[in-house]
């Protein structure tokens, strides 16, 4: 069946313009005027956009004695309600378990997925079997980025000799690396201290991870990247000390990239404040949420250009699992939802107020990731030959956030009673209308693995320039006699 979408705008990462979209065979096969197909999809007042693209999500994972509790099916079909098609999620190795174990584990959540998904590795340890798996995991199985944990002592955290060994593999092989920037070692300290305090409540979060602790390990990371030679993500960028840090490397000339996530940007520490126990612990996860002006800095860096991507961390956690913390708040699951937000989220927060334009917006969401991960075009495009990928959204639908309505799992949502303006009329995951004005039509296992290549030119470059630069013994001429 040929599928049409009709009399909507097309907008891309750089341009807007008028188009019909003809669609067969789950790709995108003519954009131009007066197409006709089969199945007609309305878009009059929409704007036709590439689905959106959340590199960080975290289903059914493994996580502080716990599992997060939307799985690949309810996570996707959340992420599909609200425009986006396609997730990335976390292969995660237990300390001491091997690399390719761990994905087959996450090959095996995976397959009730409802639309396509990749995934990302974490280097949780390192030793010999974690350096050769590398190679097999990059190069057999299609995936090229991998994730660090500076935090979570004495579980996920590697240390700077680990990264550094990881890092340096990973330029070798193509790879990007990613890391979650915090001092693990200081929020250890910080946790402990506050704990023997009489600090047990959720802002007791917040208090043991501020900024600074953020700031120092982003920098950190940043100088490792650049001593290895390796392109470097940085995940949830939350504060302006870590911004700025990205800001100085990239003006530098380094090849790092942030992601913040709307949660950052849109809400903030007060919520850790709140008299009800269960709405500050909802709402732990890490890096925190922040104050004011550091989410106006994460917004500037949106606007210009210096933050790349915006993501969820969906890890969505219910108040019966939040409240393995009462009493200890190192106890409380770290992590909270946003995949079917995200999309109306930042619409309402950033085009809507002006902060950014609807081009901007389908890059942050989009297209900048599908580059950065090398499945662009395929993916991240609305261009003759890219996947069936699409949404068509429209500027004027408005809602008002609750869990009452909700696709994933839990039992709460962190944007309760926001009204966003700017969602979905039409979900297509290649090809297959998901979310059919308002109906979800999510079909399980639909879903397909998004394999990506290594050696992007982002890597090709960075290599080249490290050949070129690296140091090298002077050759000298004249050389003094030794001995006596
Ligand atoms: O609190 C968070 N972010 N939970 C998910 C795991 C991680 O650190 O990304
Ligand atoms: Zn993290
Ligand atoms: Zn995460
Ligand atoms: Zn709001």
């Amino acid at each position: 069946m040929i599928t049409v979408i009709k009399n909507g705008t097309v907008v891309t990462a750089d341009l807007s313009w008028k188009a019909d979209v003809l669609i067969d065979k789950g790709r995108i096969v003519e954009i131009g005027d007066s197409l006709k197909g089969d199945e007609q999809l309305d878009a009059t007042g929409c704007y036709v956009m590439p689905g959106g693209i959340d590199p960080h999500t975290h289903l059914e994972m493994p996580f502080m004695g716990t599992y997060s509790s939307d799985d690949f099916e309810s996570g996707t079909r959340a992420a599909l309600s609200g425009g986006t098609t396609m997730v990335v999620d976390f292969a995660l190795p237990s300390p001491g378990q091997g690399l390719l174990d761990a994905l087959q584990m996450w090959d095996n959540k995976s397959t009730r997925a409802n639309c396509d998904y990749s995934f990302h590795m974490a280097v949780t340890w390192w030793g010999e079997q974690v350096f050769n798996e590398m190679k097999t995991v990059i190069e057999d199985h299609g995936i090229t980025t991998f994730k660090h944990f500076m935090a979570y002592k004495g579980a996920l955290m590697v240390n700077d000799d680990e990264m550094y060994a990881s890092f340096k593999r990973l330029g070798e092989l193509g790879g990007i690396a990613m890391v979650h920037a915090e001092n693990g070692d200081v929020v250890a300290e910080m946790c402990a201290k506050l704990l023997a305090e009489g600090n047990t409540g959720p802002e007791a979060h917040a208090y043991s991870r501020p900024p600074q602790v953020e700031g120092e390990a982003a920098n950190r990371a940043i100088m490792i990247a650049d001593m290895t030679g390796v392109p470097l993500y940085i995940v949830h960028v939350s504060c302006e000390e870590a911004h700025e840090a990205i800001r100085r490397a990239r003006a530098q000339g380094k090849r790092v990239w942030g992601e913040p996530l709307i949660q950052h940007l849109t809400l903030d520490e007060s919520e850790y404040f709140n008299k009800d126990w269960d709405h500050a612990a909802r709402r732990v996860m890490s890096p925190p949420f922040r104050n004011k002006q550091h989410q106006d800095s994460l917004w500037a860096g949106l606007m210009s250009g210096s933050l790349s991507v915006v993501a969820t961390d969906h890890c969505a956690f219910t108040t019966d699992q939040k409240r393995f913390g009462i009493g200890d708040f190192t106890k409380i699951p770290n992590g909270t939802g946003g995949l079917e937000d995200r999309m109306p989220m930042l619409w309402t927060h950033g085009v809507e107020t002006g902060r950014l334009t609807p081009e901007e917006f389908v890059a942050v969401t989009s297209t900048n990731i599908a580059k950065i991960l090398n499945c662009y075009p395929r993916k991240g495009a609305i261009r003759v030959g890219s996947d069936a990928d699409i949404v068509v959204w429209d500027p004027a639908k408005t809602k008002t956030i609750t869990a009452a309505t909700q696709q994933s799992a839990i039992d709460y949502n962190v944007f309760e009673g926001h009204t966003v303006k700017g969602l979905p009329r039409f979900t297509l995951t290649r090809g297959h209308v998901a979310v059919h004005d308002g109906e979800i039509r999510t079909q399980e296992g639909h879903g397909q693995f998004v394999k990506r290549a290594p050696g992007t030119p982002t890597n090709k470059a960075l290599s080249k320039w490290k050949e070129i630069t690296n140091p090298r013994p002077v050759e000298r001429t004249g050389i003094p006699a030794t001995g006596v």
